[in-house]
Formats: C-alpha cells, sequence, structure tokens
C-alpha cells in the first residue's frame, strides 16, 4: 500500500517524536510525506505546523522559539501554534502584520510521544488501560526509522507463524513450525487477537517472564489500532505481564518510525529497564531484519493467496479488508493483498 497516495490515513493520529525531544527546539518531522515541524508552543503543549515559511520557504525547524512561538531563521518572521504570521521583524512597530499563515495540524502529547493528525481525526488515539494504573510501570523503549512500510510491520505483528523462523535464536523454536491459532474479536477501532503460544526461556529472558524453566507460554491478547498501532499484551503463568505498545508511523510509503513503549507490572528491581531493553532489542532485530527485505506494495498475485490457507495470517487479511473497507467508504482505492 501506498500510504502517502490514501489520503484517509492523514484522519488517523500517529505517534511521532517523544515530547521530551521538544526541549532542545522546534524538530522537523516527515508524516505521510509532509514535512512538518513540531515545537512546544507556551503553555508546554505540543504543536505541529506545515513545515515551510510564507516568506522566503525556509524550513521553519530551521528557527527556534520565542515565547512560544516559532521564530524562521532566515528573516525572523514569527508564527504562533494556530500557523498565524505574528511578526514582520523588519516592518516599524505602527505596521499591521497582513493576514497569512501556514498550515496547522492537531497535535496531542499521550505514553510520552507527540502525537500528530494531518487532518480529521476519524478515531481517537489508542487508550491504553496500563496508562496511570498504578500497578504498571512504563518504559520508553525506542523510535527510529525502518526502511519498511507501515502495514508489512502491522501484518507481521499478528503473524505468530514467523516465531519459529525469524525469533529462532531467542524465544522461537523451529522444531514446531505449527502456529496456535488465534481467535479474532472485531472491535470500532480494529481487532483482539487471543491465543496462548509456547515459547523458549533462555537465561537472558528468565526475569523477564519470572521463571527459570527452559519453556514457559505466553498468553497473548494483541490489540490493532487502525491503521498503524497495535498493542502485544503477553501475560506468563508467573502473573507477569509484558504489554508493548508500537506505533509503526509512515514517514512515508517505504518507511516508517517505529515507536516502542513498554508497560510491565513488576518493578525496577525485579527486571531492571536495561534487562527488558536488551531483550526486547534483540528480537525486535530480528524482526527489523526481515521486514526491512519486504515489499511496501506487494501486488495481488497467486502465490499471496496461499495465505488463504495458513490460519496465522487470517489476521493480516482481515486488516486489509478493514483497510479496503475504509478506504472505499472514502471513495479511495483498494489496498493490494
Ligand atoms: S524565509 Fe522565513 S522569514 Fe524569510
Ligand atoms: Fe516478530
Amino acid at each position: 500500500m501506498l500510504n502517502t497516495r490514501q489520503k484517509v490515513l492523514r484522519n488517523f493520529w500517529y505517534a511521532t517524536l517523544p515530547i521530551d525531544a521538544l526541549k532542545e527546539g522546534p524538530q522537523p518531522f516527515r508524516l505521510l510525506g509532509e514535512d512538518i515541524v513540531l515545537f512546544l508552543a507556551r503553555d508546554g503543549e505540543p504543536a505541529a505546523l506545515e513545515d515551510r515559511c510564507r516568506h522566503r520557504t525556509a524550513k521553519l525547524s530551521k528557527g527556534w522559539l520565542t515565547d512560544g512561538r516559532i521564530v524562521c531563521g532566515y528573516h525572523g518572521w514569527e508564527y504562533d501554534r494556530s500557523g498565524r504570521l505574528t511578526r514582520i521583524p523588519q516592518f516599524p512597530p505602527e505596521q499591521a502584520v497582513p493576514e497569512a499563515c501556514v498550515q496547522a495540524f492537531h497535535a496531542r502529547e499521550r505514553y510520552g510521544y507527540v502525537w500528530v493528525c494531518l487532518g480529521e481525526p476519524l478515531i481517537d488515539i489508542p487508550d491504553l488501560p496500563q496508562e496511570g494504573d498504578p500497578t504498571f510501570r512504563r518504559i520508553h523503549q525506542f523510535d527510529e526509522r525502518w526502511s519498511c512500510s507501515a502495514l508489512r510491520m502491522m501484518e507481521n505483528s499478528f503473524d505468530n507463524s514467523h516465531f519459529s523462523f525469524v525469533h529462532k535464536s531467542t524465544f522461537g523454536d523451529i522444531e514446531q513450525p505449527k502456529p496456535e491459532r488465534y481467535e479474532l474479536n472485531e472491535t470500532d477501532y480494529g481487532f483482539v487477537a487471543e491465543t496462548i503460544v509456547p515459547v523458549k526461556n533462555p537465561p537472558q529472558a528468565h526475569r523477564v517472564t519470572g521463571t527459570t524453566e527452559p519453556w514457559t507460554r505466553r498468553k497473548m491478547r494483541n490489540a490493532w489500532y487502525m491503521p498503524f498501532c497495535r498493542t502485544m499484551d503477553m501475560e506468563y503463568p508467573s502473573g507477569l505481564r509484558h504489554v508493548i505498545f508500537n506505533s509503526a508511523t509512515p514517514i512515508d510509503d517505504g518507511s516508517i518510525r517505529l515507536v516502542q513503549v513498554l508497560f510491565r507490572n513488576d518493578r525496577e528491581e525485579d527486571c531492571s529497564t536495561e534487562e527488558l531493553r536488551a531483550w526486547d532489542r534483540a528480537i525486535i532485530e530480528e524482526d527489523r531484519e526481515v521486514l526491512e527485505s519486504t515489499d511496501p506494495d506487494a501486488i495481488v498475485d497467486m502465490s499471496r493467496k496461499l495465505e488463504m490457507h495458513m490460519p496465522s495470517d487470517r489476521p493480516g487479511m482481515l486488516m486489509r479488508q478493514r483497510l479496503n473497507a475504509l478506504l472505499e467508504a472514502h471513495g479511495e482505492h483498494e489496498v493490494p493483498s
């Protein structure tokens, strides 16, 4: 799917940069092929504007902030959070500033990130029940650029037949390629997929899983939030919950900003942030290796119809059906499947 051609995708929220990154000043970001600038307005709330000055087209992200307004670094024109031009420093004080503005976009802080919607939001930012729950701690894991499409990342998130192969060096068992079946339930925002998966438990995972047994199992309750967010909620027999949230934020057609946040119902002394990051990093690198080799816009061909015979691909098929329905409802073309 070529995201930048599907205009309806502009009507969803996407996680962009950690809000703390804006404390250093305005930051550039590319979302769905659109260059935007993110900054903190005077009240500390995030703002997002088109990254292009109305004067001689310099990028506003090259500028700086004065009293929560963004100052173009080329000739000092100033804009407020709504994109309105508020000052031309070359004008004498008695001369009125002409009516002009750059485009402004919706911006909000959630889960430590700045979320942006370029159009009018069709659904809200995913509501994660672990946020604010005192039994859980939130751990920022990473946000980084991947050379893969957002849809490929989402399909992979619900494809449990890749565990035995892609993750054979961490938790997967290549001797057991037959995946467990998912129970799928559609929701307004996407679907929930539940299953129980046996997993290897090497020593570096013992404190992550809460057991020293060589094998354990994960009760998984994973949610897809249209179009490109998911949670992977893993519960171990020890009672530990390891809930990973991802936003596969589309930079353009073939690259994403992958945001990963972890919620755990234990304490730092039970399993350190460093250990958790190291374990999840080893796993996500395995995914990255293969996902960056995929085609961002595969066309329909007979070989991909084989998916119909692989129950583990049902979530991916349902995902494309739901996205196709969304596109059709907005008069757009189908997602290739
Ligand atoms: S280009 Fe921005 S002030 Fe001139
Ligand atoms: Fe994976």
